[in-house]
């Protein structure tokens, strides 16, 4: 089921040469930060480049059950916040759909308010753990009432008399950081998060574009992000760069289809975040960055990915997980059309997304006829070749936009073509998907009758 309606079956076949440009939306990380600090912070913050996929319009709509008021006119989002500590308590239930972005920050960002809030999701959100995210908020004085196992739907109160916590995340997630920080700034004093592994760092860098004090230190701990809490947070005009993990799709289409040449302008290439065009390019992609510059103190380029036949399993650096956790379903489909293994260790995460990502795929994949080896964190998959990856089947998407999208791509390039049982989950984060690849090229439809 998709996650607001009805089944939207699609279908992907061989395509000839994509070629073009790609112009994918507004990065979905930053588009939810957007919205939230707007709401918090003292005046109007104005937004452009907003990703409108269902995930940010859920975090929009609660914004607006908090007190702030969101309203688009002509092409620019205006959030008019209510200041730090000023969040009303909402009288409805908020819906944040499929978006463990949009409940986990917004659980933080209302934390430390004395108010109550009862927050729920589709199927796949409700299945997914929030006391990654409760546990820390309990230090501050929140506390949380939910179903067995930490799960939505779930009640918060406030912190009546909210406390500044010092907590080192147990898990890689930048959504537990963030929803720690979002507390942090109503509760007095130093709220301190460490972080083992650097997670994207969207939130800080945002977080000191409102004016909040913050620091980043790197020490024998790990990364430790200090905040000053109580800061007044002055209104923003802020320009969203395009998502990168958006632009894997039409980047990953262009290297496994057929003479392909594909522009795809305006990416984020900030360190956090940009882990796959690495390791493609470790694979042996042809995948380059045109005109590298900077935009609001982010690096960006024009990525150009062309087809590449002789791509190379290799072994992804556990390391480089948290920079690319988003883009292992669409990495394992160029990974099948690559010669040899590729292994990725360290990734355990995959298993607590929008589906089990590592499950998802690997039964897709199999029945597609590549080999996938698994474990609680780590997976393998057997690259067959470019001309040698049979397809042919239907797989189910899970209400998870990427393993949809994953698939539809891997479909481009196999022998018969590739059915997905959903795509209406697609429009959670990358509304445009379809119109942008088939204007490339791209045989992609839905299935009718
Ligand atoms: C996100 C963080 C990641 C990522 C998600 C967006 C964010 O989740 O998978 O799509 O915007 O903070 P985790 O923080 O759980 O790793």
């Amino acid at each position: 089921m998709s996650s607001h309606g009805t089944p939207i079956p699609m279908i992907s076949e061989k395509s000839g040469p994509l070629s073009g440009e790609a112009h994918v939306p507004g990065d979905k990380s930053i588009s939810h930060r957007s919205l939230i600090l707007g709401a918090l912070a003292v005046g109007e913050t104005r937004v452009t480049g907003l990703l409108e996929g269902q995930d940010v319009l859920d975090t929009a709509k609660a914004m607006q059950a908090f007190g702030a008021e969101v309203e688009k006119r002509g092409d620019t989002w205006h959030v008019q916040g209510v200041g730090v500590g000023g969040f009303a308590e909402p009288d409805r239930v908020i819906d944040c759909g499929n978006s463990g972005t949009g409940v986990r920050l917004i659980m933080g960002a209302m934390a430390t308010s004395p108010i109550a809030a009862t927050f729920t999701g589709d199927a796949s959100l409700n299945s997914r753990p929030m006391a990654r995210v409760t546990d820390p908020l309990a230090l501050f004085g929140a506390r949380a009432f939910g179903r067995s196992g930490g799960r939505l739907p779930m009640t918060i109160l406030g912190a009546e008399q909210p406390v500044p916590v010092r907590y080192a995340t147990p898990v890689p997630s930048a959504q537990v950081k963030s929803a720690v920080l979002l507390a942090g700034l109503n509760a007095p004093g130093e709220t301190v998060v460490i972080e083992r592994e650097a997670t994207r760092d969207h939130s800080e860098r945002m977080l000191a574009g409102f004016g909040a004090t913050l620091s980043t230190e790197d020490s024998a701990e790990g990364r430790v992000i200090t905040l000053q809490g109580r800061p007044e947070l002055r209104p923003q005009e802020i320009v969203v760069p395009r998502d990168p993990s958006s632009a894997a799709f039409p980047v990953c289409a262009a290297l496994i289809t057929e003479g392909s040449d594909v522009l795809v302008p305006n990416i984020g290439l900030n360190p956090t975040r940009a882990g796959l065009f690495t390791t493609l390019r470790e694979m042996g992609a042809d995948l380059t960055y045109e005109n590298e510059r900077e935009e609001g103190g982010e690096p960006v380029a024009d990525l150009r990915a062309r087809f590449s036949p002789d791509l190379r399993g290799i072994e992804v650096p556990p390391e480089r997980a948290a920079s690319m956790i988003d883009e292992y379903p669409v990495l394992s489909v160029v990974a099948a059309f690559a010669r040899g293994q590729t292994h990725m260790p360290g990734v355990k995460e995959l298993r607590v997304k929008e589906s089990d990502r590592i499950d998802a795929m690997a039964q897709g994949l199999r029945a597609a006829g590549i080999g996938v080896e698994e474990g609680e964190d780590w997976w393998t998959v057997e690259g067959r070749g470019f001309g040698d990856v049979p397809g042919g089947v239907t797989v189910a998407a899970r209400l998870d936009h990427r393993i949809a999208m994953s698939f539809l791509v891997m479909g481009l390039a196999t022998e018969a073509p590739m059915m997905v049982d959903d795509g209406g989950p697609i429009a959670t984060s990358f509304p445009i998907f379809e119109p942008l690849m088939t204007g490339l090229g791209a045989k992609i439809a839905r299935q009718t009758g």
